[in-house]
């Protein structure tokens, strides 16, 4: 079997041309979606990522902002900075590039962000919200997860997913938001005994360990849709997935490749959620 790609490439750009057309009539009624993001220090792989965010606002017509503070900036001084955002009627969406220096705590920044405005979806509200049901901001890679599965008419009703990796940015909500769509959820850690028996029970195994090629064919059953979230460099500097790409498709039905796959969804998830957050506070007042 060879598997079929799921390019987030060419999914992202088909949601990003439906973003633009709907960012131009917002503007015809005086609505301009505007995302402020906040970087701390020099971070190479958080610079290069902001600096993505900025050009996807760009060619989508949002309005957006980028902070770029000293790593020596303090938490009080940093927690100012997102009051004055949670007030400024022009931004729709705040997001504080992770992850923090050590002496500013990730919890307390995070808290900070008013939830109506929290386009990350990491606020606790927006966290419980996602986890029992409700209307809420949707973490952007497992969103973005979620719609590249969609977009190829894979069922989710009653498969087996396993999940390997349990970050709270990916791991734990993506599970969550799987199980939302009626699949049956095992997450897979660094403790898991036996992680090849449970990754092959998964018709749908999502990788999110951040561990260049971590998964061989021996890890996946014949046909199943394996998703891969990792982002590693190796020793060439090319960037690789956590998944043998080139052994995994010959084993999986559909697969997602490194680099054009899940990762340019989760910025157009994030262009989303602006946009969602914008109507929302405008039409609230
Ligand atoms: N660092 C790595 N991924 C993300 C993300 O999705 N949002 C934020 N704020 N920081 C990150």
């Amino acid at each position: 079997m060879t598997a079929t790609i799921i390019s987030g490439k060419e999914l992202a750009r088909e949601k990003r041309e439906q973003m633009k057309i709907e960012v131009e009539q917002l503007k015809s009624q005086g609505i301009v979606p505007g995302l402020a993001v906040i970087l701390v220090g020099e971070d190479p792989a958080s610079q290069s990522y902001v600096k993505s965010k900025q050009k996807s606002c760009y060619e989508v017509g949002i309005h957006s902002e980028l902070d770029e503070v000293s790593v020596s900036i303090t938490e009080d001084e940093l927690l100012h900075k997102i009051d004055v955002l949670n007030k400024a009627d022009h931004i729709h969406g705040i997001l504080v590039q992770l992850p923090l220096p050590s002496h500013i705590s990730e919890k307390a920044v995070i808290e900070a962000i008013n939830p109506s405005k929290d386009v990350d979806g990491f606020h606790p509200i927006n966290v419980g919200r996602m986890m029992t049901g409700q209307e809420a901001f949707l973490p952007c890679t497992p969103y973005g997860i979620v719609e590249m599965i969609k977009s190829k008419g894979i069922e989710l009703e009653g498969q087996q997913v396993v999940v390997v990796g349990r970050s709270n940015i990916v791991g734990k909500p993506v599970g969550q938001l799987l199980l939302n769509e009626n699949a049956t959820v095992t997450y897979c850690h660094s403790r898991t005994k036996n992680m090849k028996q449970i990754t092959r029970t998964a018709d749908i195994l999502v990788v999110a360990v951040g561990k260049a090629h971590f998964i061989n064919k021996e890890y996946i059953k014949e046909g199943a849709v394996v998703i891969d979230v990792g982002v590693n460099r190796n020793e060439e500097g090319k960037l690789v997935g956590d998944v043998v790409f080139d052994e995994a498709k010959e084993v999986a039905s559909y697969i997602t490749p490194v680099p054009g796959g899940v990762g340019p969804m989760t910025i157009t998830m994030l262009l989303y959620n602006t946009i969602v957050s914008a109507k929302r506070l405008v039409s609230k007042g």
